[in-house]
């Protein structure tokens, strides 16, 4: 839907949703019923170079298995999100330079994932996250995204400034808004006095326009997308949604966002990303 396209990371996408790494990304059949049902990107299960039968959350079948399925995609021009974990920083820049050469536009290192954490340690220090990040940098020319752990021993600024030093286009944060906001989806005004209201409206402010953010946790529906827009998201991704309901839920969410944008009188999402404010 028109509104509900925009631009991330330098790629078009025929809307700002789409589904989170992990459900109904893992399989092929499961990849290309999301693919068919739905005009926006397409996001891979986090994969690693052998695959993985355990943790669970990380389970899959190594990245020969997405890299075959992103060139499939990549010649009926589905844009796709390809998602990298590993044990080791080796591991990481081989599997996204593998998924780059297989045509995929943007890379998302997962490092949020305790897996990776206690593994290759990337938050240990900024050095090491400099470090990692710079490598798969050189290693690509996809876009890179990092997904950020929700909870870190760093102020967001520290991550947003060496990420946007490093080049890194995208940051997919968690959407942990408070369950009690309140907020006017016309005017954009947030009950109460000025504070940070989630990770992803912390890394919109401090990225200053030159990161962009992709929400990730808690939207269901079309006005949870679009309150993760006005806090500053330029894209949403959906997990639980996908898992009770099936592919159905990311057009569903996509046309009911559609609606409350044809509702406020907006033309595009462009208009409402970060502008939500507060009424003290
Ligand atoms: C079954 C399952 C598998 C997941 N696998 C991954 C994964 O491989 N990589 C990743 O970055 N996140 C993974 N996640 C996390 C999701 O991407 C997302 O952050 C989380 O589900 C929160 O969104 P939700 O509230 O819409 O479910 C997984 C989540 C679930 C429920």
């Amino acid at each position: 839907m028109e509104r509900t396209s925009i631009r991330l990371g330098g790629v078009a996408l025929n809307s700002s949703v789409m589904n989170a790494s992990g459900p109904h990304s893992a399989e092929r059949g499961e990849i290309f019923e999301l693919s068919a049902r739905h005009n926006g990107a397409i996001v891979f299960k986090s994969c690693n170079i052998a695959g993985l039968e355990a943790p669970e959350n990380l389970k899959n079948r190594g990245v020969e298995h997405f890299a075959g399925i992103a060139r499939e995609l990549g010649g009926r021009g589905k844009p796709v999100i390809a998602s990298v974990a590993g044990a080791t920083e080796d591991e990481i820049v081989t599997v996204a330079a593998t998924l780059d050469r297989a045509g995929v536009k943007i890379v998302e290192l997962n490092l949020a994932d305790d897996y990776v954490q206690k593994t290759v340690a990337p938050f240990a220090s900024l050095e090491r996250l400099k470090a990692l990040i710079g490598r798969v940098r050189g290693a690509i020319a996809a876009a890179v995204a990092v997904k950020v752990p929700p909870r870190m021993d760093y102020e967001p600024r520290a991550i947003a400034d060496l990420l946007k030093a490093l080049g890194v286009k995208i940051a997919v944060c968690a959407n942990d808004l408070p369950k009690d906001l309140e907020i006017d989806l016309t005017t954009g005004m947030v009950k109460g006095p000025a504070r940070t209201l989630s990770q992803t409206h912390a890394f919109f402010q401090v990225g200053e326009g030159l990161l962009e953010v992709v929400a990730v946790g808690g939207v269901n529906s079309g006005r949870d997308a679009y309150i993760a827009h006005l806090t500053g998201a330029r894209a949403v991704g959906v997990g639980s949604a996908l898992i009770k309901e099936g592919a159905g839920a990311l057009g569903r969410i996509d046309r009911e966002l559609d609606e409350l944008l044809a509702a406020h009188g907006k033309a595009s999402i462009n208009e409402i990303i970060g502008t939500s404010g507060f009424s003290g």
